[in-house]
C-alpha cells in the first residue's frame, strides 16, 4: 500500500495565480452549483479568477495572507486571509477551498490552523470570521466542527446578481480558532 502523500503548507507567491484561480474557478464549479446561476459558473470564471489572483498576489493589500497546500507540488487547497478587517469583528477569510479529491483528509483544518498561527504571529486584533452561504451546509458544518459560532444572518449580493443568504461565522480570538482547527484531522472517506 503507497503511504499517503505528504501535505506541505506555505505562503503564496505570484508564481501560484494560475494555479490558484484553476482550483477556485474548480471548486465554484463543484460545489456552489444551485448558489450562484448555472450560466455565471459555466461563463469565462477561469478567466476572471485568473486575473483576480494575478492582481492579489501582484499587488497584496495590506494584511492580505495567502496561504497553499500541496501535495507534490500540486496544489490541493488554499486559504485567502484579509488581517485586522474589521474592527469588530476581526481578521477576514475571504475564500477556502480544498481539491475535491484531497477533501475530509483534515487539510480545511490545516489550512484555518495556519490562519490562526498566522494572526498570532503578527499580532493581529481581535478575532476570525468569514461568511458562509446558508445553503452551503457542509462548509457550515466543517466550520462549526472546528469551534466557529454562527455570529448573523445576512444576504450575498452574488457577482450574478442573485441574492443568497449567508452567516457570519466568528471566533473570538486566533487561539480559539486554533483550539478547535487543531482537534479535527478530517477522516478519510
Ligand atoms: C469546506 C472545506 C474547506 C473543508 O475542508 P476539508 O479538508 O474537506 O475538511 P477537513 O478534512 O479538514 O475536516 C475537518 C473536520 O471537519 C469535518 N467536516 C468536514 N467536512 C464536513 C462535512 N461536510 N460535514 C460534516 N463534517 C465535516 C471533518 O469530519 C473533520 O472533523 P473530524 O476530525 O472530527 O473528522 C472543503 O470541503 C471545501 O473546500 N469545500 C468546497 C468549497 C467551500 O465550500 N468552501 C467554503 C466556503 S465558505
Amino acid at each position: 500500500m503507497n503511504p499517503a502523500p505528504t501535505i506541505a503548507l506555505r505562503e503564496a507567491t505570484a508564481a501560484d495565480a494560475a494555479a490558484l484561480a484553476g482550483l477556485h474557478a474548480q471548486s465554484w464549479r463543484g460545489f456552489y452549483r444551485g448558489m450562484m446561476s448555472d450560466a455565471y459558473l459555466d461563463g469565462d470564471i477561469g478567466a476572471e479568477r485568473a486575473a483576480f489572483w494575478a492582481n492579489a498576489l501582484a499587488s497584496p493589500p495590506p494584511g492580505q495572507a495567502v496561504i497553499v497546500a500541496e501535495s507534490d507540488g500540486a496544489l490541493a487547497g488554499f486559504v485567502h486571509l484579509h488581517a485586522d478587517h474589521d474592527p469588530t469583528w476581526g481578521s477576514y477569510v475571504h475564500a477556502l477551498h480544498v481539491a475535491a479529491a484531497f477533501q475530509g483528509r483534515g487539510i480545511g483544518a490545516r489550512l484555518m490552523d495556519a490562519v490562526g498561527e498566522w494572526c498570532e504571529r503578527h499580532g493581529t486584533r481581535g478575532g476570525v470570521w468569514l461568511w458562509v452561504l446558508e445553503p452551503n451546509a457542509p462548509a457550515r458544518a466543517f466550520y462549526e466542527r472546528i469551534g466557529a459560532r454562527n455570529a448573523e444572518r445576512d444576504v450575498w449580493e452574488a457577482p450574478d446578481g442573485g441574492r443568497v443568504p449567508k452567516f457570519r461565522y466568528a471566533w473570538p480570538s486566533p487561539q480559539a480558532l486554533r483550539a478547535g482547527a487543531g482537534q479535527a484531522t478530517g477522516t478519510p472517506t
